[in-house]
């Protein structure tokens, strides 16, 4: 029996754990730093910082077979690079591989050496050079600051002047801020994700998230409130666009012999003229995986170790659609204080993978809230119709004090 070491925190991670948990090789999966809400899913949270290389490798070295790299922070930082060198079996992208996440311009020029179609874009490093572009090219238009950013670099400005302000802001923080400028372009998003390993790619079915903070795509952008998949809204055909998009995209990354493993996310924009890339991530979004993971009928265990040894592997799914809402504090994106009460799941719950935490503290048997994304809530069914009033009935039961969205999948219905 094997064990596995699954490093991150949110309910991304928890679900990584559930699925490695269902294999029948595996014994047991460790969490750092997880949270106590996964202690009710049977995994094990374990006290170590995502940068704490040294202490993970200590760990790993100690009691795991596998490790899996959840979240961006730990990947662009080298964590990868870090575990090999210690003769480490992980899953994830290196410190090269990572930039591709880690820095919208390097990723740019990535997809214009290799003409995957993206906006046009200028990377600028000056206000004086960021409105020079912003007076050539006019609003809309979008900006983007260099780097990470949770999902918050990104400024769509309708107008000149909001374009204006956003560069000021930049550029009061950092003189010479390398940002990009880019077109603004108009299409519903979907996002398409693949594990691979050097040429072999494993793709998953198109997910949707919803990454404002209000219904109807309205407020401030989050890390996303909830996601659907398969996003039946997009046709067989842009279906197929996205898979050759992320074919594309590997055998790119192996031309310029960045070789590796680890999970390519693609943010598309479907616009009148075909898919763009408007990113690239690598690693599992939240909350796309909560969606996604379920999905899959292959033993997930297997199918890492089995890329990782070079072997090509076909994907089962269930056929299967699934909504999956977020339960935030009623305050985020803003401070989420303070904590509210986490109503305590059922065994049933617990055991359809429905009830995943992200952010659930356990105080002397009390669940409570210990961050902004709190869980998140997932129900399937045959049609995106049922999948979603099944979803929101979890959630009239069990949000409690928590917020939500409720348009989870709407587009999926059009
Ligand atoms: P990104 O982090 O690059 O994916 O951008 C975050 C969000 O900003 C995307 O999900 C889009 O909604 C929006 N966005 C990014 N680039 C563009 C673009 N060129 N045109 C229109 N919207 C964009
Ligand atoms: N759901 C968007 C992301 O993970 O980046």
């Amino acid at each position: 029996m094997a064990n596995v070491l699954v490093v991150g925190s949110g309910a991304r991670e928890a679900a990584i754990g559930a699925k490695f948990l269902a294999s029948p090789q595996v014994d047991a999966v460790f969490v750092a730093p997880g949270n106590d809400g996964m202690e009710l899913l049977g995994l094990t949270p374990i006290n170590l910082d995502v940068l704490d290389f040294e202490g993970l490798i200590d760990f790993a070295k100690a009691h795991v077979d596998l490790t899996f790299v959840g979240p961006e922070q730990p990947l662009v930082a080298g964590i990868v690079d870090a575990f090999e060198a210690a003769g480490q079996t992980v899953f994830g992208a290196d410190r090269d591989l990572a930039q591709l996440e880690g820095s919208k311009t390097f990723a740019k020029q990535f997809m214009q050496r290799h003409n995957l179609p993206t906006a046009k874009a200028q990377h600028v490093e000056s206000l004086a050079a960021a409105k020079q572009v912003l007076a050539d090219w006019g609003a809309p238009i979008v900006v983007k600051a260099d780097g990470l950013a949770a999902g918050k670099g990104v400024v769509v400005a309708q107008t000149v002047q909001t374009a204006q302000s956003a560069l000021e802001h930049l550029y009061t923080q950092d003189a010479h801020a390398p940002a990009l400028i880019e077109e603004c372009l108009s299409g519903q998003e979907a996002s398409v994700m693949a594990f691979f390993a050097g040429t072999q790619s494993v793709i998953l079915p198109l997910s949707q998230d919803h990454k404002r903070r209000f219904n109807a795509d309205r407020g401030p952008n989050t890390g996303g409130m909830g996601a659907i998949s398969p996003a039946s809204q997009f046709s067989t055909e842009q279906a197929a666009a996205a898979r050759k998009l992320m074919l594309q995209t590997v055998a790119a990354l192996e031309d310029e012999g960045m070789h590796g493993c680890g999970v390519i996310y693609m943010g598309l924009m479907f616009t009148a003229a075909g898919p763009k890339i408007l990113e690239y991530n690598m690693r599992l979004g939240d909350p796309e995986t909560q969606v996604l993971l379920p999905q899959i009928d292959n033993d997930f265990y297997d199918l890492i170790q089995n890329l990782l040894a070079g072997k090509q592997q076909d994907l089962r799914l269930n056929g299967q659609t699934y909504v999956g809402v977020v339960l935030t504090h009623p305050a985020y994106p803003a401070a989420s204080k303070p904590a509210l009460p986490v109503l305590v799941p059922t065994e049933q719950l617990l055991a359809g993978g429905e009830w995943i935490p992200a952010a659930v503290r356990n105080e002397n048997g009390k669940l409570l809230s210990s961050g902004g994304r709190v869980l998140t809530l997932v129900a399937a069914g045959t049609t995106p119709q049922s999948a979603r009033t099944a979803a929101y009935e979890l959630v009239r039961e069990y949000a409690g004090e928590l917020a939500y969205r409720d348009d989870i999948g709407v587009h999926s219905l059009e």
